[in-house]
């Protein structure tokens, strides 16, 4: 194996910050006060001046072996050598079969095909197209319709934001999809506050779906689409007993259930996927993030096998589906996918956050009775702080926490609203726990 080139951190704070117009940013608050990052290593992020902040976020939900790991840089290093790009489209390369069935090795039962694309909005919309296709392949064109769930989080793509379910999300885009309905959220403070893991309270909110089916049909929806637990709406397990439920109603009317697995896929629930966590097994899974541990954007679908085949009729010389992405299994993703892998499997990583569980939600639940705080929920390494917002304003508290943490306090984290949102790397230590709920602690004192 290759060893990992490491560059010193160099960077200097850029001129001009105009021309960089940063996504889901208040950009003009930014720009006053920039919040710069130059380097990486294990669990810290480093700034230009070389400051040291914790990662409680692992990125953005994705760097689950840590930063910069010396295998996965030397793999994109090597491969970046040998072949820069192949394309996918009636050709491959080998790595592209070695991670198809790595991936497709972690998912649950005959989950056993893998379509790639480059990141979670595309694998949500890959997976919808291919819900849709594959029933008019099979003669049940009729069914068209895509259900979601309200706080539901599956993208940025006009498919993903459709059945998404958070309000500012869809409200600038117009129409998005027709033929879109949603499931109610499986969120109630009321019922279920400070619940470590799955709440109790919630399953028979699944028996939404039957009134759905009851109200369109069950020959006209095609499939359902929930993230397993939502991280990006703030950390929403689900209820005991709940994805079953959904299960058996979907299996009832031929319709397909989808599992949004970009955050919850690659160990942060303790497991591969959350599927294998929760004992239900979906007809697809998407996933991203995690499988290249942040450090080349990938994304992609495992399909079961019954999918995959209705497809694989007619004509051999006939495209069997009229979708993908130029970068579908990108040389540089695959490498550094595979090696991701091997050390997701060679540190145990999976098992690891299982063990960290319970002193995680220990040490959440911890913060109790500070000041504004509403709910708690912890489950696998993610953790979600509700606060009450300003009188002044959404948002404005949950901001102030960020900027806090980044400029004062040495911690970088998610603020969903007034909500925070932690997720570290899956390397952290129950020092580092510690320290990081330490530090959110104060912030949590410092924003009252
Ligand atoms: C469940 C889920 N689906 C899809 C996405 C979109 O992924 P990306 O930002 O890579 O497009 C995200 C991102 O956080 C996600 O959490």
């Amino acid at each position: 194996m290759a060893q990992a080139q490491r560059t010193p951190v160099t960077a200097t704070v850029p001129n001009d910050l105009e021309p960089f117009w940063l996504p889901f940013t208040a950009n003009r608050a930014f720009k006053r006060r920039p919040r710069l990052i130059a380097g990486a290593k294990d669990m810290h992020y480093i700034t230009p001046e070389g400051r040291k902040l914790i990662d409680g976020s692992a990125g953005l939900w994705c760097t689950n072996a840590g930063h910069n790991r010396d295998p996965i840089v030397a793999a994109i290093q090597a491969q970046a050598a040998e072949l820069d790009f192949a394309p996918t489209f009636q050709f491959a390369h080998p790595k592209a079969f070695e991670l198809a069935a790595r991936v497709a090795s972690l998912a649950p039962g005959d989950l056993d095909h893998v379509f790639f694309c480059n990141s979670g909005s595309e694998a949500v919309d890959t997976a919808l197209k291919i819900a849709l296709a594959f029933h008019k392949v099979r003669g049940e064109g009729s069914r068209v319709r895509l259900i979601g769930r309200e706080r539901g989080y599956h993208g940025v793509g006009f498919g993903g934001v459709a059945v998404g379910g958070i309000v500012s999300n869809r409200k600038q885009f117009g129409t998005l999809l027709v033929g879109v309905d949603h499931l109610p959220s499986t969120y109630n403070r009321e019922k279920q506050a400070f619940s470590i893991g799955e709440p109790e309270w919630g399953a028979h909110l699944a028996d939404a779906l039957d009134g759905l089916v009851t109200l369109h049909d069950a020959s006209t929806i095609a499939a359902v689409i929930v993230e397993p637990m939502s991280g990006s709406s703030g950390v929403l397990p689900p209820p005991k007993g709940y994805l079953e439920r959904l299960r058996a109603i979907c299996d009832k009317h031929g319709i397909l259930l989808i599992f949004d697995e970009v955050i919850t896929g690659y160990g942060r629930l303790g497991y591969a996927f959350a599927a294998e966590r929760y004992g239900v097994q979906p007809d697809m899974i998407t996933f991203a993030k995690g499988v290249t541990s942040g450090s080349v954007p990938m994304g992609g679908v495992v399909v079961r096998k019954g999918v995959y085949d209705a497809f694989m009729q007619g004509p051999e010389h006939v495209i069997e589906l009229f979708h993908g992405y130029t970068y579908s299994a990108h040389p540089l993703a695959c490498a550094a996918g595979l090696a991701t892998l091997d050390l997701y499997r060679a540190e145990g990583l999976f098992e690891r956050a299982r063990k960290l569980e319970m002193p995680w939600a220990d040490a959440a639940m911890g913060l109790k009775g500070l000041p504004n705080v509403l709910d708690i929920r912890a489950v696998g390494l993610t953790a979600g702080i509700d606060l009450a917002s300003k009188p002044d304003g959404v948002g404005k508290r949950g901001l102030e926490a960020l900027e806090l943490g980044f400029f004062e306090h040495d911690v970088m984290f998610r603020a969903v609203g007034d909500t925070i949102a932690l997720s570290p790397p899956l390397i952290v230590t129950e020092s580092q726990i510690g320290e990081l709920f330490g530090k959110v602690a104060k912030i949590i004192k410092a924003v009252a």
